[in-house]
């Protein structure tokens, strides 16, 4: 019997990596192909910064034809619907009955197999292998395909340790969004890095790709307060001479933490060290604007400062805004679905930040510590020293 390995991954993009684990397992195990198989997404979920199926299809193309052993295989794009990998592998033996499938996956994968969809049929109709990086996660990764094959004793699993490889996809979209591409190109095939340049891929993060994102990621209300903020950001910018994508991006995102629970961001913040007061680990949700500044450079690649720290401040303000501060800090405060603390005077600083925005500013922190006073709630630090700024310029006049 043939013995094929099959390599599945989104592939966005492949690299040096996937090779070097499909040679790994092909000599391991004596392997005559590996076909490398770029998987379909899974709807309602997540695809930022996810290339399409033509562009990760081409690519995987290009690699497997410069490398005699690796053959592209279309077959889970091809296929309409979701694609289970039971359901893959039930076609592939039926449409190579002389053929004995390897199929490969990453550590991670391996360690959750219980919970993939009918585990024990995959088992049946192939040999397991798991992947893991030598000193990183391979102990792990033993340990989950011993356990397999004691409880599925019929079963085949094997592992495929690597030494620790210094990529991943991930870091590759990183470097290229953050203008350090060259940095990744050793990772790459040739081919696919020219592919990427030619075809101008992970270039730039645009409005519309965090548009998208946002309504995947953010419950309803929240989207449609995100693309408020974001719109009315952007005429507030033009007002005042600027351009008005900035002012779009810092909007759209301003609110990108509110996706997850208060628990999340404070778990977030000590996972990277960054430093939380008293207050805000009892009320979690007063993270969300430091904690929106770091997903926005981590998950979606924003490098410009002044759009971070807009983020960052955007419910406190700050001592010193700049424009692009002030801007998202209104627009916030005054875009049109908000209806509190009260209607009249709302419309009022909504008039007035066309005309003056510091006043705006100025009338809104007004509006907001007054509102907490009558709440008897507590007044973050950095909210009264910037209305003492304001203050003084407004009331001594
Ligand atoms: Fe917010
Ligand atoms: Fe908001």
């Amino acid at each position: 019997m043939k013995k094929i390995g099959i390599l599945g991954g989104t592939f966005n993009p492949i690299h040096k990596g996937h090779l070097a684990l499909g040679q790994a397992a092909m000599e391991q195990y004596d392997l005559e192909e590996v076909w490398l198989m770029p998987s379909k997404l899974p709807p309602h979920k997540s695809h930022f910064a996810m290339l399409s199926e033509e562009h990760r299809l081409a690519m995987t193309a290009l690699v497997a034809k410069e490398n005699e052993k690796f053959r592209v295989s279309d077959y889970e794009l091809k296929r309409g619907g979701l694609t289970y990998t039971a359901d893959t592998l039930e076609l592939l033996t039926k449409a190579y009955p002389d053929v004995k499938f390897y199929f490969i996956v990453g550590g991670d994968s391996l360690i959750k197999f219980k919970s993939w969809r009918r585990p024990e049929r995959i088992l049946e109709l192939a040999a397991l292998l798991g992947a893991g990086r030598a000193g990183y996660e391979a102990e792990a990764v033993n340990e989950a395909a011993e356990g397999l094959r004691r409880q599925f004793p019929k079963a085949e699993v094997g592992t495929v340790i690597l030494p620790d490889h210094p990529i991943s996809s991930n870091e590759i979209r990183t470097a290229f969004y953050t203008g350090e591409k060259e940095r990744v190109k050793q990772f790459l095939p040739e081919t696919v890095w020219e592919y990427l340049i030619t075809n101008r891929l992970y270039d730039k993060i645009t409005f519309a790709d965090l548009d998208e994102e946002m309504q995947t990621i953010l419950p309803g209300k929240r989207y449609l307060h995100s693309v408020a903020v974001a719109h009315l950001a952007a005429a507030y910018a033009v007002s005042l001479g600027h351009s008005p994508e900035r002012a779009l991006i810092a909007g759209i995102l301003h609110d990108c933490a509110k996706a997850y629970p208060d628990e999340q961001l404070v778990a977030d913040c000590d996972k990277y060290a960054i430093s939380v007061t008293e207050v805000e680990r009892r009320n979690g949700f007063l993270l969300h604007g430091k904690l929106g500044a770091f997903y926005a450079r981590t998950k979606y690649f924003i490098t410009d400062g002044e759009i971070l720290s807009a983020i960052s401040y955007h419910t406190t303000g700050r001592p010193g805004m700049t424009d692009l501060e002030k801007i998202v800090f209104l627009a916030d405060y005054l875009e049109p679905f908000r209806t509190q603390p009260t209607e009249p005077e709302l419309n009022e600083i909504r008039r007035i930040a066309f005309e003056d925005i510091d006043k705006a500013v100025y009338l809104a922190l007004k509006n907001t510590l007054r509102y907490l006073e009558s709440r008897g709630q507590e007044t973050d630090m950095t909210t009264a020293e910037t209305f003492e700024e304001y203050r003084i310029k407004y009331e001594n006049k």
